[in-house]
């Protein structure tokens, strides 16, 4: 329906829509749906008890300061325990390289204010996280597509897509949002030669790095690019811009992350921020290092791998016995995702269609797809549900794939 506004509006809201996603949450807000839609932790593993005491802190001890307009770049302790947390994984910089932002959503915006001219291609992996198509299509962004496999990135494909001339390079090499895909070590130093020689810079989103449930943690892209150039210097200047975020290691609506990059990035982005909000809530900043600190964060991060790998199992397992022949999925080392993917003839949105009607959601694959394809696919969240509720919910969307495809049930329903 056309109304007054629209002829207001500037341009770039033209490529503006709301996330498919976000539209389809609305519809699993009912309690009796299953939802394994929304990339949401579990409210179980939240640490509500030690929240209440640390506001109690702030507020007795720091009121002043955490009621008052911040620095834009961050809570100076709270970058300093980000510079320690990142170093147990081997992400070794100093407090300079680190800005913290409302989300690593606002890092994805930020960035996109900074680095993207409208009509610059963008290099992103295919299916890709939807939110960073959301944040740059407004100022203008093309895609170019690298496919996937269940090693990552292909990167034997990067090098005719690096030709493009995209202005950087976006990837998700731990347990990627949405295929639950992790990128092959070799794969990540390619892409990090790749990126040198053709003098293209990444942007590594790694919000689920640090939720790995069962074989070896990676390296990640910015320490491998730290150790490729060899620099021996604390502060890091290479080549990667690094994104983190405490939405799923301690709450979502915190809406606190950190950028890791080179000092000149930080300045920038901290210049992209203050036209933004000035800076993120300094409140929520004192209470979240607050609530960290002492290694607390370390300890709960325990606590949420070992909730999430069982009902990562208990998934698995469920879609063993439950889902039909034909149908093949993903089995993820560590995050909050798995992907399944139908026979080709099969549309995942018609089957969303049907399963609403059996009180179970979960993402239709074809929207991260920024340039087609993928309607065979879906996303499926193992975080947020009890173990129980992923025993039901499974089966209820095994009778529904059945039902798809013309099957008869399988033994165990
Ligand atoms: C890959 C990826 N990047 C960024 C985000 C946004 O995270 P935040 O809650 O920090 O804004 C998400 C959230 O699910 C994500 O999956």
């Amino acid at each position: 329906m056309q109304t007054l506004w629209d002829h207001r509006f500037a341009q770039r809201t033209q490529r503006m829509g709301s996330s498919a996603i976000r539209e389809l949450l609305k519809l699993t807000e009912s309690p009796d749906i299953i939802s394994f839609g929304g990339g949401m932790p579990a409210p179980d593993v939240f640490p509500i008890q030690e929240f209440r005491e640390a506001c109690e802190r702030v507020l007795r001890d720091s009121g002043d300061f955490a009621l008052q307009y911040g620095p834009t770049d961050g809570y100076p302790p709270l970058r300093e325990l980000i510079v320690r947390h990142t170093a147990r994984y081997g992400i070794e910089v100093t407090p300079e390289n680190i800005l913290v932002t409302s989300g690593s959503q606002q890092a994805l915006d930020l960035l996109g204010k900074i680095l993207i001219n409208p009509g610059d291609h963008i290099l992103v992996e295919s299916p890709t996280y939807l939110g960073a198509l959301q944040a740059w299509s407004a100022y203008g962004a093309e895609y170019v597509t690298v496919p996937m496999d269940e090693y990552g990135m292909v990167t034997d494909a990067l090098e005719a897509a690096l030709r493009s001339g995209p202005k950087f390079i976006y990837v998700l090499p731990n347990f990627q949002n949405p295929t639950g895909v992790t990128l092959a070590l070799e794969r990540r130093k390619k892409l990090i030669e790749l990126a040198d020689q053709y003098g293209v810079p990444i942007v590594e989103d790694d919000p689920y790095g640090q939720l790995r449930y069962e074989g070896e943690h990676l390296p990640s892209v910015v320490v491998l690019d730290g150790q490729f150039r060899n620099s021996g210097e604390s502060c890091y200047r290479g080549n990667v811009i690094y994104l983190s975020t405490f939405s799923k290691i301690l709450s979502p609506g915190l809406r606190l992350a950190w950028v890791v990059a080179p000092p000149e990035v930080i300045r920038k982005l901290v210049q992209a921020k203050q036209g933004a909000d000035l800076h993120t809530s300094a409140f929520t900043q004192f209470v979240a290092y607050e609530v960290s600190r002492g290694g607390f964060l370390d300890r709960h991060i325990k606590v949420i791998r070992d909730c999430y790998g069982k009902r990562r199992d208990v998934m698995l397992a469920a879609m063993d016995g439950y889902f039909p022949p034909g149908v093949e999925w993903t089995h993820p080392e560590g995050g909050l995702f798995l992907w399944a993917i139908l026979p080709e003839t099969m549309n995942s949105a018609e089957v969303l269609k049907m399963a609403l009607q059996q009180k179970v959601a979960f993402v239709p694959g074809a929207p991260f797809y920024p340039t087609g394809g993928g309607h065979n696919t879906m996303r499926i969240n193992f975080s947020y549900s009890d173990p129980d509720k992923i025993r039901e919910g499974i089966a209820r969307l095994g009778r529904v794939l059945y039902e798809a495809m013309g099957e008869p049930l399988g033994i165990y329903h």
